[in-house]
């Protein structure tokens, strides 16, 4: 059986945060989500995440993940490491197993890569391999020792190698594959002895070469790949690949994005083909966006349904659905539980929320359009507001099919315009408007003679 441990019991402490180092999003999605999701790609059984600090926040954020938990106690009397953590998830191990140990906090790994790296260690019969790269930058990274025969004798951590060592490109992903008996053998083996006082698994690898079992390394090309996280630089530089990594997937799959650099999508969202995105977009939280939109510069789209056609320029969406062949923006805002019809025209400064807008309305100009229900054909003049609060309850207005509501009207809700009723413009409606009735609601004006004269 193949069973990962995943590492996440640390302290993050170069984080300075007091949110758990592998819940940080990268992409918005939590760091040790993709970690899970790259091992179950790898087709691992059996997924052990280790947790100490943190550890309620991380097993709210992972319930659905399906995974088995083991914890690392914490405190002043108790040891801390790599090898401390995983000698917490022996219990999860049998000594046929085959244990692929994992960080939560190298979040970029691809399931695809672990798979290759386990046939490697499995072809070459190693009691342990490890996955490797050479980097421009190793700092901070536990450096790959090897031979004149150029087998690996052992990983030395950065604070602990000398100046010889730290020359040494060839880095530690923190990923390794363990033969299941040869780590429960040699976990109780690690000790104490370095700068950290810390146990750490990659002592591991130093005691089973000295016992003259073989060691596999496995160095794959693309580094982005097994960046670690510890500071919210590095957490910045994980963004800026993931980034990358999504946008190219979108374009492969027939989206256009004119400037990818400059549009952040995150992990959960799905587009549609031929689909085309200007600079300055960001779409988030599982939104489906159709085919042939048009998502214009600066953009905000939050866990919402665009259909096919749809343009939306210099906008927020948040929570809500539009239809096809609309037009939202430039400057539009539609909040949470916004259900905008197919061919409605939202256009600039019109705030939309919890209503719905039926086929062909539009609302072009300046409004708000608050707890109501608009039927199709329905045109909102400019200015038009939903006055949809009391000052302790909000109420609803709803305006039927072919209605239109003149410039600078205002509907206090409650209120019905029945299908095809005429609001004059700059009216005050209180009461409702009857079928194809025409309510004006305003003072009359009055002129008088020459009184603009001599105003000052
Ligand atoms: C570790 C490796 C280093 C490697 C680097 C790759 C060791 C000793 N060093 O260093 O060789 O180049 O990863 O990114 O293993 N953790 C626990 N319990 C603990 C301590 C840590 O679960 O007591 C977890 C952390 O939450 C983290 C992971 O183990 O997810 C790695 O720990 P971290 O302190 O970040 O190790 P590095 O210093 O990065
Ligand atoms: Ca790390």
């Amino acid at each position: 059986m193949y069973v990962s441990i995943i590492l996440a019991a640390g302290e993050g402490t170069r984080m300075k945060s007091s949110v758990p180092k592998v819940l940080h999003k990268v992409c918005g999605e939590e760091m040790i989500k993709y970690v899970i999701k790259a091992s179950k790609e790898a087709n691992i059984d059996k997924n052990v995440l280790v947790l100490g600090h943190g550890k309620e926040k991380i097993m709210d954020a992972v319930t659905s993940c399906n995974v088995e938990i083991a914890e690392q106690p914490i405190g002043d009397s108790f040891p801390y490491g790599t090898g401390f953590a995983v000698k917490q998830a022996m219990k999860f191990v049998e000594n046929e197993d085959t244990v692929i140990i994992l960080s939560g906090d190298v979040p970029l790994i691809k399931g695809k890569t672990l798979e290759n790296f386990i046939e490697f260690h499995k072809k070459g019969q190693y009691s342990v391999t490890i996955l490797t790269s050479d980097v421009v930058n190793p700092t901070g990274y536990g450096r790959i020792v090897r031979n004149k025969k150029e087998i690996i004798k052992s990983i030395v951590e950065h604070k602990d190698a000398s100046d010889e060592e730290r020359e040494i490109k060839e880095i530690n992903s923190g990923i390794y594959c363990f033969d299941g008996r040869k780590l429960k053998e040699t976990i109780n083996k690690l000790n104490t002895n370095n700068s950290q006082n810390e146990y750490y698994i990659t002592d591991a690898v130093k005691i089973l070469n000295d016992e003259g079992f073989s060691v596999g390394g496995y160095k794959i090309q693309d580094n982005f790949e097994i960046n670690g996280i510890n500071n919210r630089v590095q957490l910045a530089e994980a963004n800026n690949n993931m980034k990358k990594r999504i946008n190219e997937i979108h374009m492969l799959n027939g989206v256009t994005l004119i400037d990818p650099d400059s549009v952040y999508i995150e992990d959960s969202v799905t587009i549609g083909r031929d689909t085309v995105i200007y600079p300055g977009a960001i779409i988030e939280k599982s939104t489906i966006i159709g085919e042939d939109c048009v998502i214009g510069p600066n953009t905000r789209i939050i866990n919402s349904t665009i259909n096919n056609g749809t343009s939306i320029e210099s906008s927020k969406v948040i929570d809500s659905v539009i239809g096809d062949n609309s037009n939202i923006g430039p400057f539009a805002y539609l909040r949470p539980g916004s259900k905008i019809g197919n061919n409605v025209k939202i256009g600039d400064f019109v705030e939309v929320k919890n209503s719905s807008i039926g086929n062909n309305s539009k609302a072009s100009h300046l409004s708000y359009i608050g707890d109501a229900e608009v039927g199709q054909n329905v045109n909102i003049g400019c200015g038009v507001v939903f006055v949809n609060y009391d000052g302790k309850k909000k109420h609803k207005t709803i305006v039927k099919d072919k209605a239109f509501i003149g410039s600078n009207a205002n509907l206090i809700a409650p209120v019905i315009i029945h299908e095809g009723g005429y609001v004059t413009s700059g009216s005050t409606i209180t009461d409702d408007v009857e079928k194809e009735d025409l309510a004006i609601a305003r003072a009359r004006q009055v002129n008088k003679k020459g009184r603009g004269k001599n105003r000052f």
